[in-house]
């Protein structure tokens, strides 16, 4: 395998390269100061090598991120491979993965990611056993992350609400994307007393959705400017630029899409605006919560509380935003550099561990 020249502040970028079964990609490892890099596998036709180098390491960063913050033991680190222009065996291609995975000898931890499936890691599972993201066992933590990215998101709005004095019933939420994480938070408020207002690209999705909450169906270029208290982008990342932020009509935006902001600027944009931005990776942190404990062999019921504990976590940095006259995001991100700068013994002593 070989190395790549590593961009700061990566610890390392090794690619993958299999030529026999079309194995082609990167393992960007942002950092291992808590703990082996921990972060899923994406399979994406990118234009050209350097947009799929850009995307790991990206995607690395922000692993760690994530994972220190939901007080992991998890490093950051994310694999990418470029989808060949034919893919003759699926099982071989994973197979070849899992031999590069185990060449690094558990510095990274894979699971799935976009365009890739249990299937692919069960594949990844028979080369190595630093992965995660498999078919639960019974009693066992793992499965569908997606119930769980969905309860976090919930319990970080509702934290969110309350530092804007309110509860979540009877507001109205605008839900764009309503996959796998979208339906299930429609499910979490719908039961709170919230009124939904829904959008997905899959028509017939938000239509499914609609109807089982009698919510309000808009098109897709419709929902961010739908009449709502609450925005929850739950479809891709980027949803937040210069020209959605100003057509926001929200006051709280809050949602499971990784990397909302499309830049760091619109952190401020939004700020101006007096839109609460609930930070995306503190929010979405339930799936790897749950990815994390399926990993390390935890039982099932170890997951919920630490997937509850997003909700404080939320509500402290919203604190510390107010307090300090900084945006939630750039505070989430001066937290998560503390814990990654005290190393595994700062796990512990931020008091953000579940
Ligand atoms: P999904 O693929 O099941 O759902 C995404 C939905 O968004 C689809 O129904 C799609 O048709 C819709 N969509 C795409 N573009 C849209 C647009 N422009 N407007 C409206 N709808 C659009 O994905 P899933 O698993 O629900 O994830 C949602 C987001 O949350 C993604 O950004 C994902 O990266 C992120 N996330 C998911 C986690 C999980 O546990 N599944 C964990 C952490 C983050």
């Amino acid at each position: 395998m070989a190395h790549l020249p590593t961009p700061a502040p990566h610890e390392a970028v090794h690619l993958i390269e299999d030529p026999e079964t079309g194995l082609h990609g990167v393992i960007a490892i942002h950092s291992t100061a808590l703990g082996p890099a921990a972060g899923g596998c994406r399979l994406w036709q990118y234009d050209d090598d350097a947009a799929m180098l850009a995307d790991a390491l990206r995607l690395a960063r922000g692993m760690s991120y994530k994972n220190a913050l939901a007080g992991l033991p998890f490093g950051g680190g994310k694999a990418v491979i470029r989808m060949p222009a034919t893919l003759p065996s699926r099982a071989r291609l994973f197979a070849a993965f899992g031999r590069a995975v185990a060449g690094l000898g558990g510095a990274y931890v894979t699971a799935e990611d976009v365009g890739t499936t249990t299937a692919d890691m069960a594949e990844v599972r028979a080369k190595t056993r630093f992965v995660a993201g498999l078919p639960a066992r019974p009693g066992q933590a793992g499965g569908d992350p997606s119930p769980w990215t969905a309860l976090g998101v919930f319990v970080a709005m509702e934290a969110a609400a309350r530092s804007l004095g309110t509860g979540l019933s009877g507001l109205r939420v605008a839900v764009q994307g309503v996959g796998q994480v979208g339906a299930a938070l429609c499910t979490l408020l719908h039961e709170a007393g919230a009124r939904l207002v829904v959008a997905d690209a899959d028509a017939a999705r938000a239509a499914a959705v609609a109807a089982r909450f009698g919510a309000d169906m808009v098109s897709p270029g419709a929902i961010i400017a739908a009449d709502a208290d609450i925005f929850a982008p739950c479809a891709l990342g980027g949803a937040l630029d210069r020209q959605t932020i100003a057509a926001l009509r929200a006051r709280l935006v809050c949602g499971a899409a990784n990397n909302q902001l499309a830049t760091p600027e619109d952190g401020a944009r939004l700020a101006e605006r007096g839109i609460l931005y609930a930070p995306d990776y503190v929010a979405n942190a339930g799936g790897i919560i749950n990815v994390a404990a399926e990993y390390l062999g935890e039982a099932a019921d170890a997951v919920e509380a630490r997937v509850r504990a997003i909700g404080p976590r939320m509500a402290l940095i919203l604190v510390r935003a107010g307090e300090c006259g900084e945006t939630p995001a750039a505070v989430a991100d001066a937290m998560a550099e503390a814990i990654m700068a005290e190393g595994r013994a700062g796990l512990g002593r931020t008091g953000l561990a579940a």
